[in-house]
């Protein structure tokens, strides 16, 4: 075999195998192969195997000189691109307020919003784009993006274009997702607002391919879930996938609308019942936790040992956002699932990788595998555990995407 780059010089390469989600599968049914090398060959893996069994000629060498490799992570839930700050909130926290009392009161979420709006799409690219990179400088080959703080279906559409635009200048792959946020302050106003939603902003986003899935928020402070039945049913007519921010602070019908209709994924479940365990464990969906979120809002964690026990796939995000979870690395989110959540480091890495990109309908991310994109990071060390056991200390050295060593 011919091939454009080998990479040798690998103690251990790490993957699930197999299509997600890990349905049927235990999820830390991994492989991990010693003193490995990867072929590649225009920008897919052309073959995975011990660097003895490699008999073929490649135009190009590189020698890792010792170190481990696991799949590109795949961050399914990122609010990347926002204006403002939340450091007014952060303090008012520190002194006693809650997220939700600061909601209810008119600031946190619709604060980001007016900062947001106010913001040029070039300015909200340019705060973007190195947000995205310290994912990627964390191991993120893939990265799903929501909107969300633009509220009018205008800026809305400004958000996602500015998606469409960071996409032009990064290596990673970006998953834009349409975020159907919060609702009007003035209850009188939803209903209208929801048909502007459902007869405008879904249609147009759909026809323009601006997002490939609609997310909305239901909390008590939130969606209620005939409201978000109506958009969701309406993002599946327009042939858009569909998730939810579910389960957060207070289980209000969420969930179970989001197995009902066939979300591709139910993110949070912080306030998760074990009693819904088996409902999840009996659909398609995936459940993503956000360990970042119990972390710096000092809610419960995510329940991903008992999830994981009755049988439901799990992923792992950031959820990078300003208000929530101002984490900028994927590894360390996988770092925290490990603590917070009760996950093994075969299931972290399975839920930072095949089971995230499942979350975003991606069958062709997260593996290393003859015939997949050739995503995939060097970490530092000669074993992959490192990946979750380090804290504060980035464990990767480079992000190969596409056959490439990414520049971030
Ligand atoms: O995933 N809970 C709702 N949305 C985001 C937070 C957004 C914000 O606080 O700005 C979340 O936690
Ligand atoms: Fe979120």
């Amino acid at each position: 075999m011919n091939v454009e780059t080998l990479i040798t010089g690998i103690t251990q390469v790490v993957s699930a195998q197999g299509l997600g989600p890990r349905r049927g599968v235990a999820m830390s049914d991994i492989v991990c192969l010693e003193n490995a090398a990867l072929a590649i060959d225009q920008a897919r893996f052309v073959w995975v195997g011990r660097a003895e069994d490699w008999h073929g000629q490649a135009a190009s060498v590189v020698d890792l000189g010792g170190r481990a490799v696991v799949p590109g992570l795949v961050d399914p839930h990122t609010h990347a691109v926002w204006a403002g700050d939340r450091l007014a909130d952060f303090a008012l926290r520190t002194s006693g307020s809650s997220y939700e009392e600061i909601l209810a009161g008119g600031g946190g979420i619709r604060s980001t919003i007016g900062a947001t709006q106010s913001a040029t799409q070039e300015e909200l690219v340019a705060l973007a784009l190195p947000r995205l990179l310290a994912l990627m400088e964390s191991g993120a080959t893939v990265i799903e993006v929501k909107s969300g703080y633009g509220f009018t279906p205008s800026a809305e559409i400004k958000m996602l274009e500015a998606i469409r635009q960071l996409q032009a200048k990064l290596p990673a792959r970006l998953v834009p997702t349409l975020l159907i946020h919060i609702p009007p302050p003035e209850a009188h106003k939803r209903l209208s607002y929801l048909d502007q939603i459902t007869s405008e902003l879904i249609p147009e986003v759909a026809n323009t391919a601006l997002a490939s899935a609609v997310d909305i928020f239901v909390d008590r402070e939130a969606w209620q879930a005939d409201e978000a039945e109506r958009v969701l049913s309406c993002a599946l007519l327009n042939g858009l996938g569909i998730k939810m921010h579910a389960e957060q602070f207070h289980s209000v019908g969420g969930l179970e609308l989001a197995l009902e209709l066939g979300a591709l994924s139910v993110d949070h479940l912080e306030v998760c019942r074990p009693d819904q365990y088996p409902q999840l464990a009996a659909s398609n969906t995936i459940a993503t936790l956000l360990p970042g979120v119990s972390l710096h809002l000092g809610i419960p964690s995510a329940p991903g040992r008992g999830l994981i026990d009755a049988g439901a796939s799990v992923a792992v995000g950031t959820d990078l956002n300003p208000g929530s979870s101002p984490l900028f690395s994927i590894s360390a989110a996988l770092a925290l699932a490990v603590r917070l959540n009760g996950l093994s480091a075969e299931e972290a890495l399975v839920a930072g990788t095949v089971n995230a990109a499942a979350a975003l309908g991606l069958e062709n991310a997260g593996r290393i595998e003859a015939g997949l994109p050739a995503d995939f990071v060097v970490l530092k060390g000669r074993d992959w555990r490192e990946l979750v056991y380090l804290l504060g200390a980035n464990p990767v050295e480079d992000v190969w995407i596409a056959g490439s060593k990414a520049r971030t």
